[in-house]
């Protein structure tokens, strides 16, 4: 991953405006030229890796390798470097090529003399290079910690871990600055003259109080540690400086391995919502046109709209457009929000995020141009300033509007699920400003690790026969999405405490969940009647007749005698939530389940739970799926066994935990 990176950006000119061009690492020099048209550059990146640039050689030797030593000059005592695919066969012909090669067995640059282009069986010397003493090859810089001035602004040591990445270790902020932002510019000192870093999470919002905790920030763009001065944290309105450093010129630091990927032919006006997204406009005559530009996977949506609200950022009742590719075209559909939860029927009308088209609207967007290049889907539209469906909202030309946006995943049918980034500030925008607006920049990426998931909850304990049923959050990324491998709405089952179990049951006997899912049909939100299906989804009463027939509900629906079908497990809410300090967009940072349920806030209303008793027999198939009526994935998998002994007879499945709950 690391070579193709590095080549993919060093591929991608007009990045870095530096005069010598990007910047690569130390210089090491020309490679001394001696036979076979070797020739090239050589830079340290590290400790362990070459960047060769510009390299050339005719392929004419019989039996050559990069070969390095630790011997005064090169000659037969040294090692093969493997080539930029880590192999190490005899050299081809290289024409003009960048690439890196990693020294083998973690031996270090500064462990050997000279690098060459070196044939073993002429023993003759075709190209080479020395490294000098007391060479020091890039690496992670420190600087002492932040200069605090005010708002509990501190850090220990910050390091600048290569040419665009600022990590600031045990990093604190009371959060009580209205506009304070990570912001970085030239000259002596910080001043409102600068530009935003997005945070740790790419937000360009303003930042949040942090408490000792250690985050790596990307500078944004094609922007690099070299054309910067100082690092801040600058409150934008009062134009106050919070703490700052200042950026030593020349650090040896190795260069960055994130792609940046500009994107240009945006509209006049820009707005960057997030590191990976961006919205542009141009008004002319009665019709505005948009133009999203997200760097989304192609199973994401990226949405943008006018706030529910004149006086905030507002997703209840906001007008939003959702856009997506879906295959080589894109769509741009018009979105009514009434209630935060996925598209839900609430005695037979519809509830959440619903297309207008299905709430008796009709989709007010053109869609104009949709392309993916790059990993970027960028989708262009137009509607009218004023739309002829009463239930849109005016897009005024003067004074300025409350917007919100949201990305996240589509569901198998294309529809939003819940968000996985969205703002949490007030957003306002002036949509036809005197001079054009724009605070938007390129693109970067970079090969961000995935976090692991949380430990999956199963239950496997032939004891329990009763299990409680209720509501949490469905957790970030390592949560039911991680776990369960589905998209998630923003609740999920809890079934005895864990977020979405596999449970274990046996055939033959009787089992029974206590149902706190909420007992109320007019909650768009939580009306959650539990039942057991032979597929994974649930959702049942939003399916169309065709596809409810294709499933086989085996406990939680009944029919009335028009046929339609009836839950028969709904209770009392019991609901898990974040506390109110807590920020749902940072769920993934829980190393665990267990550390992510103890920040959860308990409540149940007054009331029973629903009763949903049933007997899995012969005709049940092996794996069965426990669901929410009225909304898709919120449940998880029953393992339908006929014997618990199998267990003792060795593991086939790795169980992490047992629980006994008394109930
Ligand atoms: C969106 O929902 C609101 C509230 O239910 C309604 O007033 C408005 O007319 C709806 N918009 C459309 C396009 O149906
Ligand atoms: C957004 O604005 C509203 C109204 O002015 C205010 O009550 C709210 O606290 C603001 N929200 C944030 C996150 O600043
Ligand atoms: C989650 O929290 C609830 C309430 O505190 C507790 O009853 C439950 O056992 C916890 N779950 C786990 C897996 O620790
Ligand atoms: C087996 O279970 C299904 C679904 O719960 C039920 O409809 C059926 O009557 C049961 N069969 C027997 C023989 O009990």
């Amino acid at each position: 991953m690391f070579v193709v990176l590095f080549l993919a950006l060093l591929t991608n000119s007009g990045f870095c405006q530096d005069d010598e061009g990007p910047y690569r690492g130390k210089h090491l020099g020309k490679l001394n030229s001696y036979h076979h048209q070797v020739s090239g550059d050589v830079y340290a990146v590290d400790d362990y890796t070459l960047l060769l640039t510009s390299f050339s050689y005719d392929g004419n030797g019989a039996d050559t390798f990069f070969w390095a030593g630790a011997a005064n000059r090169p000659g037969p005592q040294g090692f093969i470097v493997p080539d930029e695919y880590g192999k190490t066969n005899v050299l081809a012909r290289y024409f003009n090529r960048d690439f890196t090669l990693t020294l083998p067995d973690n031996k270090k640059i500064t462990d050997i003399k000279w690098f060459a282009i070196y044939d073993l069986l002429s023993q003759n010397t075709f190209g080479d290079i020395y490294i000098p003493e007391e060479f020091e090859p890039p690496t992670v810089q420190r600087i002492p910690q932040l200069a605090g001035k005010s708002h509990g602004v501190s850090s220990t040591d910050i390091e600048i871990i290569d040419a665009k990445r600022i990590k600031l270790n045990e990093f604190s902020y009371d959060g009580g600055s209205k506009k304070a932002h990570f912001w970085v510019g030239v000259g002596p000192q910080p001043a409102s003259k600068g530009y935003k870093v997005p945070d740790e999470y790419g937000y360009v919002d303003p930042i949040r109080a942090y408490k000792t905790e250690t985050i790596t920030l990307e500078l944004p763009g094609d922007l690099t540690i070299f054309n910067i001065d100082w690092f801040s944290i600058f409150d934008l309105e009062t134009k106050e400086n919070l703490g700052s450093i200042i950026v030593p010129d020349g650090l040896n630091v190795p260069p960055s391995l994130v792609k940046v990927i500009p994107h240009k032919d945006h509209l006049p006006n820009c707005l960057q919502l997030h590191k990976d997204f961006q919205v542009s406009w141009e008004i002319f005559g009665p019709q505005i046109t948009f133009q999203m530009a997200g760097q989304i996977d192609e199973n994401s949506y990226m949405s943008f709209g006018i706030s529910g609200s004149t006086e905030r950022s507002q997703m209840v009742g906001s007008d939003v457009t959702v856009a997506y590719m879906g295959g080589s075209s894109g769509f741009t559909t018009d979105y009514n929000i009434t209630a935060l939860t996925p598209c839900v029927k609430v005695l037979g009308q519809y509830k959440g995020v619903c297309k207008d088209e299905l709430v008796g609207g009709q989709d007010s967007n053109q869609i104009h141009t949709a392309v993916r290049e790059n990993g970027i889907s960028i989708i262009t539209y137009r509607r009218n300033l004023i739309s002829p469906d009463h239930g849109d909202k005016e897009y005024p030309t003067e004074g300025s509007i409350y917007v919100v946006w949201a990305i996240g995943r589509l569901d198998k049918n294309k529809e939003p699920t819940f968000h996985d980034f969205y703002p949490k500030t007030n957003i306002s925008v002036e949509l036809n400003p005197k001079e054009p607006f724009s605070n938007c920049f390129s693109f970067t990426r970079s090969d961000t690790q995935l976090r692991e998931p949380w430990n999956k909850g199963q239950i496997y304990d032939k004891t329990i026969r009763i299990f409680k049923a209720y509501l949490g959050p469905s957790g970030g990324k390592r949560g039911y999405q991680g776990t369960t491998g589905q998209t998630s709405t923003s609740l999920a089952w809890y079934i005895n405490g864990y977020l979405a179990p596999e449970l274990w049951l046996r055939r033959g006997l009787t089992y029974a969940f206590r149902v706190y899912g909420g007992n109320n049909p007019h909650s768009a939100e939580f009306y959650h009647p539990l039942i057991i299906t032979d597929e994974p989804h649930g959702g049942f009463d939003r399916l169309s007749d065709e596809a409810q027939s294709k499933i086989r509900v085996l406990a939680g629906v009944e029919y009335s005698r028009r046929g339609r079908p009836r839950p028969t497990a709904a209770g009392a809410l019991c609901l898990a939530q974040h506390r109110n300090v807590n920020d749902r967009r940072l769920d993934d940072d829980f190393p665990s389940f267990k550390k992510f349920n103890r920040s959860l806030e308990y409540s149940c209303e007054d009331g029973d739970p629903g009763i949903l008793e049933f007997t899995p027999n012969t005709s049940w198939p092996d794996i069965v799926y426990y669901n929410s009526f009225t909304q898709a994935n919120m449940g998880w998998k029953i393992h339908v066994i006929d014997s618990f002994s199998w267990r003792s007879q060795g593991t086939t499945l790795k169980i992490n935990y047992f629980i006994i709950i008394p109930i």
